[in-house]
């Protein structure tokens, strides 16, 4: 089954419980939490604190944990700590390999993410480390942009290359190219805008669910 990870990023800023209080009784598998840190990508979002208020709030919540952050050693203990279940950095970001290990260590899922200029390839070296690999399917820092179609080819070569894991697809997905994804081999779909700006966010958890 395809699994929907909700992205806060869309959510009203204002009513964050309430976006995680949408995303747990629509029956989203987790709940994903961008953080960014105004260096590695042109945003600032989240961090630990708001987490931790929200693993506290729903304790049994899976927090897919995406860190889009330059130096994101440093904040892999407090991830964990925070609540974090699956914590993702990027193989372009500093101690790519320390972060993974550090993660592993806690006790965490370990994901690697890749931004859309970034070969699957570069993953190579440490596919048996990780427990999933999340491909940015929009320039990352911002929701609400176009899913980019070229990104696509990377899931098949992250099979060919053995990775049997999960793959996430990050930005710009919706109702309208869910299928294309999923039909890739693509296992978790992260939707911001086309869920948490839905007329009927319950009907998008279902429709991914059913395909
Ligand atoms: C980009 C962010 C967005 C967000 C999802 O860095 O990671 O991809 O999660 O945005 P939407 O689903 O609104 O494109
Ligand atoms: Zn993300």
């Amino acid at each position: 089954m395809t699994k929907l990870s909700p992205s806060i990023l869309a959510a009203d800023p204002l009513r964050l419980g309430d976006a995680l209080t949408l995303a747990y009784t629509t029956g989203c598998d987790e709940l994903h939490f961008d953080v960014m840190d105004a260096h590695f990508v042109p945003n600032l979002s989240f961090g630990p604190a708001l987490l931790s208020a929200m693993k506290k709030q729903q304790p049994d919540m899976v927090y897919d944990v995406h860190l889009m952050l330059s130096d994101p050693l440093q904040y892999v203990d407090v991830f964990a700590q925070a609540g974090a279940n699956i914590l993702t950095v990027h193989q372009e970001a500093n101690d790519f390999e320390a972060c993974i290990r550090r993660i592993r260590e806690l006790g965490m899922q370990a994901g690697a993410s890749l931004k859309p200029a970034t070969p699957a390839q570069a993953l190579q070296p440490w596919l048996a480390q990780l427990d999933r690999v999340l491909l940015m399917t929009v320039e990352p820092g911002f929701g609400g942009q176009k899913l980019m179609l070229d990104v696509l080819p990377k899931a098949q070569k992250l099979r060919q290359m053995g990775f049997a894991d999960e793959i996430e697809a990050d930005g710009g997905i919706g109702l309208s190219n869910m299928k294309l994804l999923a039909d890739s081999g693509i296992n978790v779909l992260v939707m911001g805008t086309a869920f948490f700006k839905a007329e009927n966010p319950a009907g998008v958890a279902q429709a991914v669910h059913a395909l």
